[in-house]
């Protein structure tokens, strides 16, 4: 059985008020919390869902709807064994780990030697241990749970994940072992001769999936930005060889402009290229996000270009033909490949990240969620003034029937006005519309209340859902 001690380490004030946030309000909990957690796993409350499910399809419209190049594919989880040989993960999917003698707090060794500006990205263990020696002897290396100096030599610590798919546990046999995907991509791969097969595609086309994929982290530590189980956003782009420039650029465009059309500050992300190359990539660049929780730029997205890797290992290992044929210029060839990839969880983190807002509304500090409209997880939500009065309980509920057929809505008649306006701000709803007397009186009209300005309008009831029609 796992069982993993879940250690508290020190996150910053701004990480701590989103996590108390994502707890209060039903986005993000701990996983398995009633029997003490399990580290590097969460489960996603109403909102939360709401939010990564509005994320995810913004994502999905850019790269499918507004596109005619790129077909979508849901792959499974589990996968051949020889896939994850053929790729190279099982051999060379590790991380560098060390451990403190003393509490057993277990670290990234290249994590640590960052922190001491020297760059250890994907650097040979020899090294790092070189590296780790002469801060030990220099007094510097300490735990960063209990600050003791005991700390153990690095080792590569393999990320792939193992099930007993198939196998009875005690007969499992490491040539047996279907590992849980550590990348979705690799499901795409898989399929790119079929999706060729049944759909036709003229090259340059893509192939895009969202779904899960899990790594045993070393240190799954920084609430939902890294952990064991995860939701990728990935997307293969088969390419003849000569156009990979062109092609990778294209795709840097097209995904940072998807980042600002989100509403993330241009100035909130850059580029970040990598020097040292994962096995199969040939050119990488992170977007990274300048988090104020995680206190500073970290990586949400990366596109890389793997060149014929792919396909070509695939190829070798299951003797099936992966080339594909120009009927224009009659050439055959195996495509290479430009990848985006973007991790949805970290996304929810960079959102929540970049709309968490105080100020001063009426004389009185709030705290808001300034979500984009379009990824908001309620859209509007709908009040009587007060509850105990029937007809303006019935009205309010009347046109929240209406308005619920259109958007993401929510009736609350629970507690006073301003608790009910400091609960949707805090969930981040653009829009609360209010019955009152005046209504069912005289005019017929509610009050419409805008999340970020505070601002009040009457709007008339038939006219409200060409109103909101406008603002989404
Ligand atoms: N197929 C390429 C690939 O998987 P990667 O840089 O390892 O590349 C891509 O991962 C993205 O997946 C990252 O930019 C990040 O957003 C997300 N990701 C990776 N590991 C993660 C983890 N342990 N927890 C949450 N997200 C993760």
């Amino acid at each position: 059985m796992i069982k993993e001690k879940i250690v508290k380490v020190e996150t910053s004030k701004r990480m701590e008020e989103i996590i108390s946030l994502c707890k209060r309000r039903g986005f993000v909990f701990q996983g398995s919390e009633i029997y003490g957690g399990l580290g590097g796993v969460y489960d996603y409350g109403h909102y939360g869902t709401l939010l990564k499910n509005n994320i995810r399809d913004s994502w999905q419209k850019s790269m499918i709807q507004d596109r005619d190049d790129v077909y979508l594919l849901d792959s499974a989880i589990f996968m051949h064994p020889t896939t994850w040989v053929a790729s190279g993960h099982v051999g060379n999917f590790d991380d560098p780990l060390v451990e403190c003698r003393k509490c057993h707090n277990r670290m990234r060794a290249d994590h640590i030697l960052e922190g001491f500006g020297i760059s250890a990205d994907k650097m040979p263990i020899d090294f790092i241990n070189k590296e780790l020696d002469k801060l030990r002897e220099e007094k510097k290396l300490k735990c960063s749970t209990c600050g003791l100096s005991d700390i153990t030599s690095a080792k590569k610590f393999s990320l792939m994940i193992k099930s007993n798919f198939g196998s009875p546990t005690d007969e499992l046999k490491e040539e047996n072992v279907v590992y849980l995907r550590p990348e979705t991509c690799g499901g795409i791969y898989l399929q790119y001769k079929n999706t060729v097969d049944s759909l036709h595609p003229k090259l340059p086309f893509g192939i895009a999936q969202i779904g899960k994929a899990f790594r045993n982290e070393i240190a799954a530590r920084q609430f939902i930005f890294r952990t064991r189980e995860f939701e990728q956003m990935e997307m293969q782009y088969f390419i003849h060889k000569k156009d990979t420039k062109e092609k990778y650029e294209m795709w840097k465009d097209v995904r940072m402009k998807w980042y600002l059309e989100q509403g993330i500050p241009k100035d909130k992300l850059k580029w970040y290229k990598h020097e040292k190359l994962a096995h199969y990539a040939s050119e990488a660049y992170d977007v990274k996000y300048d988090f104020s929780s995680l206190g500073g730029f970290d990586e949400v997205e990366g596109i890389h270009a793997r060149g014929d890797w792919d396909l070509s290992q695939h190829s070798k290992f299951s003797g099936v033909d992966l080339s594909y044929y120009d009927d224009e210029t009659k050439e055959r060839f195996i495509p290479h490949i430009v990848e985006t990839s973007a991790g949805l969880n970290r996304l929810v983190l960079m959102f929540l990240d970049n709309a968490y807002t105080e100020d001063n509304l009426g004389g009185e500090k709030r705290l808001f969620l300034k979500l984009p409209k379009q990824l908001a997880p309620i859209k509007i939500a709908v009040f009587p003034l007060l509850r105990n009065k029937p007809a303006l309980v019935e009205k309010a509920k009347e046109i929240y029937d209406i308005l619920k057929t259109y958007f993401m809505c929510e009736f609350d008649d629970n507690g006073n006005i301003g608790k009910r306006y400091r609960r949707q701000d805090e969930i981040g709803t653009p829009y609360c519309v209010t019955v009152d007397f005046e209504t069912i009186e005289k005019d017929n009209m509610v009050t419409v209340r805008d999340r970020d300005t505070g601002n009040q309008e009457r709007i008339k009831i038939n006219e409200l859902k060409e109103f909101f029609a406008k603002k989404f």
